[in-house]
């Protein structure tokens, strides 16, 4: 996507192909930064501290970071000690995991002089096959945007959407705005209302600020009015992303995402979850009881940060002192809940038949 009518990826290759090169999320929206990451170390903190997050470019991350530690000792115990420290830099995408056993497969059975080279090679794939994903993605849900809007007759389709599935979660495009800035760049009048996602904000600090680039009409709402306005006819569809969904369909995303369904569901406002396949865990069946919910800091829910009328910026606590707090970054929604999945193979029903029937190569390999 462009910024400054600039074409940028969120991951690329350094012009000396020595490092990686990412653009720092937690500076945004306030500071445009770029990051070099040069090494394993690099790219497992820029996973952990989140200047890089969104399920597919934390799996992207991943995999360079696999490269980035084979450029110094393409050993199997360096191999195996980079899987464990990226594996254990964020709990939940499921992305990271299907990256890491992807770069495990390319070079595992090759002689050491070849690894570097073939890591480079699959990580370059698995950033290219994400932004073609997103792509085919984009063009399935640009349909239930086309139908939305010839039924309103030209009026604008109001989207939610929850966190940020925008194309700085992925490498390009998004996913679930991927058929957002479709609809747009074709013409159709479409306004997305971004929650602002509490605790880390990714709603208004990195949604707002891409549409925004795009020149996508949207406006931010505090996390809680989602419901207020499915009530009184003010979204037309609610698109979500995820970090993993369930052989059942159940859908793990950031938290709060749940609430939004069950609100889409108790006013009949269709509620769809974008997703690329590797998001898919045919390991687990339900997500509730199965999936891990990663906690996070307390500093997040007690600070916030922003930028004062003087253009600093400045982090502020807005809690009591001493008061205990919880950070839980996900939740899972439920399959009953959702009214369809949006993958590069076509919009499907999130059940455990129509996903292992578009994607029977991934399903036959769970347990
Ligand atoms: O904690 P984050 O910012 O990594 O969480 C991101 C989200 O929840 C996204 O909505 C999800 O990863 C889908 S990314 C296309």
């Amino acid at each position: 996507m462009k910024i400054d009518g600039k074409a940028w990826r969120t991951i690329w290759l350094e012009s000396d192909g020595a490092a990686i090169g990412i653009i720092d999320q937690t500076m945004l929206p306030h500071r445009f930064a770029t990051v070099r990451l040069a090494s394993l170390d690099d790219a497992v903190r820029a996973i952990k501290t989140m200047q890089v997050r969104g399920a597919p470019l934390i799996g992207a991350a991943a995999a360079y970071g696999v490269w980035l530690a084979l450029r110094v000792d393409a050993s199997d115990e360096n191999l195996e000690r980079s899987y464990g420290a990226l594996l254990a830099a964020r709990p939940t995408a499921i992305n990271l995991k299907w990256a890491l056993d992807q770069m495990l497969a390319a070079v595992r059975n090759r002689p050491r002089p070849e690894r570097v080279a073939a890591a480079l090679r699959r990580a370059e794939e698995i950033a290219d096959e994400d932004v073609a994903i997103n792509q085919a993605i984009g063009r399935h849900g640009l349909k239930l945007i086309e139908e939305i809007a010839a039924r309103k007759n030209g009026a604008r389709v109001n989207v939610l959407t929850h966190c940020n599935a925008g194309w700085l979660a992925t490498v390009d495009f998004g996913t679930a705005t991927a058929p957002i800035y479709l609809a747009h760049d074709q013409g159709l009048p479409v306004h997305v209302f971004a929650d602002e996602t509490r605790p880390r904000n990714q709603g208004a600090s990195l949604t707002a600020w891409e549409l925004g680039h795009h020149g996508v009409p949207h406006t931010v709402i505090p996390d809680n009015t989602g419901g207020h306005l499915m009530q009184h006819g003010m979204v037309d569809l609610v698109i979500v992303g995820t970090d993993r969904v369930t052989a059942q369909g159940d859908v793990c995303n950031k938290i709060g995402t749940y609430l939004k369904a069950l609100a889409a569901a108790d006013n009949k406002v269709p509620f769809y979850v974008a997703l690329p396949s590797p998001t898919i865990d045919f390991t687990v069946s339900d997500g509730l009881s199965e999936i891990q919910i990663e906690q996070r800091g307390a500093e997040e829910v007690a600070h916030m940060t922003g930028k004062t009328s003087d253009g600093r910026i400045e982090t502020v606590q807005v809690v009591p002192d001493g008061s205990a707090v919880a950070n839980y970054a996900f939740d899972v929604t439920p399959a009953r809940l959702i009214t369809g999945l949006i993958t590069e193979r076509g919009v499907l029903q999130a059940n455990r038949e129509a996903l292992a029937a578009a994607f029977p190569e991934r399903a036959k390999l769970a347990p």
